[in-house]
């Protein structure tokens, strides 16, 4: 009760929005309710923007310059917290050093120097590292007492995930730990945060409502560590324009087409990056796609980056799944477990091509909670969402595409945790489910809550459920079914056969499958061959192309 009151009054206060205090009660007294914490997909982008612009990104010698900057950075405004982290097989060190204003990293900004050479050009940028001092620093070094140093590695030890997975108790528990093992942590969350923020930074002298957006994966909570950072740069964001104003300023008007306009500025964009920002390497521009992207690799973040200009359904889309992972505790662990095994026995691949993606196959996940045949079921259908929404979830984009559906998981209170099934039942729910679907008839439906009759002869047909009329699973061939399928049947029958624990028991012998079963493993290489000659295909909006040796999906 008291924990209650301590909310309602943080609430009161209007100071709950940003307050680390309130996010902790609230979730601790989730725990205490049994329940999951529910966050909106707006309130924790919201918060992480906000962490963003507080903050700063600096390389240093090790991990024992974090103190000695500490220092340094709170003798000109007090540091807040602090996390280290370090890339590559010879780590380079990185410190993210957060302030408690966005007022306070313009402060150490307007302080901080450029190297003196003639050969950089300098920009404005949230990057910077932490030089040896010129005279032997007489400044005490402060203690770390107060100090948050949180250590994130982005390398993950495939052995000691597989060790920590043989030593649960039950196939449920495997699923949670591995979730847990190979989720985004904090410190890659905030630094993909700060990467959409430095381009933002750079870009803002001449575009004042710039806004760089993230979004897939790396904000939905679907994502795993070394995951692709995807981005939309919109010019033209939060413009407030105010009628009484006479002072108009004075800007160039948009000639050509909408197309050819937005292929120019991304090409300048993607000048822009690799000339100019710190960082930002190996820029490539698939400028001809239906959506033009930028690709690029953000060196100092370690972090493959995909930067778009086109419309927000991307964002919208981040949010539908988001929420669905809020709903209910077990969507995101049953999601990543799939994830795993589909990766395990070689069906998805991190290059796109005629095989399933891992963000179709969160749909298939999704719909499956969502089916009515077994009561009750995990998830509501998107109808249902699109029903209960009030004017505040209301969202059309610019090009006519309605993005409309509740937002706050809050206010479906009564549909959740109805179904109690365990998370292993559901794992075995869900290949029994995919074992008898009728892929050649049926489509799977997020709207509906229950498959549909497919609309065209395409292999798989996945209903995109923000724009009905394509199949986010239009590049699955035939060949790529069947073996889902046949891997569908296979893990059925692994998970209904599991004998006493052995070493590689519940989800591990799930991976193992193939080398179990005495079968090759999965053909990886064959399939990176198979896409090294040159074509391309399109439908429905939307396209594959596939250039030789190099795989770009365009949407
Ligand atoms: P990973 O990057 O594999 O971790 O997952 P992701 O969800 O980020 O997928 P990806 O980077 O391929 O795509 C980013 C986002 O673009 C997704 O989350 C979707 O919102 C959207 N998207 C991806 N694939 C498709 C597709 O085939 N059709 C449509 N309409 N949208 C897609
Ligand atoms: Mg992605």
């Amino acid at each position: 009760c008291k924990l209650i009151d301590v909310l309602k009054c943080l609430k009161q206060r209007q100071i709950y929005a940003n307050s680390t205090s309130y996010r902790s009660l609230s979730q601790r007294l989730g725990e205490i309710n049994g329940k999951q914490n529910s966050a909106t997909f707006h309130d924790v982008i919201a918060n992480r923007k906000l962490e963003a612009k507080r903050s700063i990104l600096v390389q240093v010698q090790s991990a024992q310059s974090c103190k000695e900057l500490y220092t340094y950075c709170n003798a000109i405004t007090p540091v807040k917290q602090m996390f280290h982290y370090s890339t590559g097989v010879e780590p380079l060190h990185f410190i993210i050093v957060e302030f408690s204003k966005e007022a306070d990293v313009s402060n150490v900004l307007s302080q901080s120097t450029y190297a003196e050479s003639l050969q950089i050009v300098p920009v404005q940028s949230l990057f910077l590292w932490f030089k040896a001092p010129v005279k032997k620093n007489k400044q005490k070094v402060l203690k770390a007492a107060k100090l948050q140093i949180e250590n994130g590695t982005f390398i993950l030890n495939e052995d000691d995930v597989r060790h920590s997975l043989k030593e649960e108790k039950s196939v449920s528990n495997q699923m949670l730990s591995l979730y847990n093992s190979i989720k985004l942590n904090d410190i890659s969350t905030r630094l993909r945060f700060i990467v959409a923020r430095q381009i933002e930074t750079a870009l803002s002298g001449l575009f004042p409502h710039v806004v760089v957006y993230p979004f897939g994966s790396s904000v939905n909570g679907f994502g795993r560590m070394g995951c692709d950072l995807d981005l939309v740069l919109r010019l033209n964001e939060n413009q407030s324009t105010s009628a009484d104003s006479r002072l108009v300023f004075h800007s160039k008007a948009i000639t050509a087409s909408e197309r050819s306009t937005s292929q120019r500025h991304m090409e300048v964009i993607g000048d822009l990056l690799q000339l100019f920002l710190p960082g930002c390497s190996h820029v490539r521009r698939i400028l001809q796609a239906r959506v033009p992207i930028i690709k690029f690799y953000q060196q100092l973040a370690d972090v493959e980056c995909d930067l778009s200009m086109s419309n927000m359904s991307g964002v919208h889309m981040s949010n539908l799944l988001h929420l669905m992972g809020e709903f209910d505790s077990r969507v995101r662990p049953l999601v990543f477990t799939v994830r795993k095994w589909a990766a395990e026995v070689g069906l998805t691949n991190s290059h796109p091509g005629r095989w399933i993606t891992n963000f179709s196959l969160g749909l298939m996940v999704l719909a499956f909670l969502q089916k009515p045949g077994y009561a009750p079921p995990v998830l509501p259908g998107l109808n249902l969402l699109i029903k209960s929404a009030g004017p505040e979830d209301t969202f059309i984009t610019e090009e006519g595409i309605n993005c409309t559906f509740l937002r706050n998981p809050e206010r479906m209170l009564d549909f959740r945790r109805l179904n109690t099934d365990s998370l292993q039942s559901l794992l075995e729910q869900f290949f029994v489910h995919y074992s008898n679907f009728d892929f050649s008839m049926k489509a799977v439906c997020l709207n509906e809550g229950s498959p549909v009759t497919k609309p065209d002869h395409s292999p798989l047909y996945i209903v995109n459920p923000l724009e009905q009329g394509l199949n986010v699973s239009k590049n699955v061939s035939m060949e790529e079914l069947e073996r889902l399928k046949m891997e569908m049947r296979n893990a059925t029958w692994i998970l209904e056969s599991q004998e006493v624990k052995g070493m590689n028991w519940g989800v591990l012998s799930l991976f193992d499958g193939r080398r179990k079963f005495g079968m090759s493993p999965a053909p990886r290489q064959a399939k990176l061959l198979e896409v090294s000659t040159l074509f391309e295909t399109e439908s429905d909006g939307e396209r594959i192309e596939f250039k030789s040796g190099q795989v770009e999906r365009e949407i």
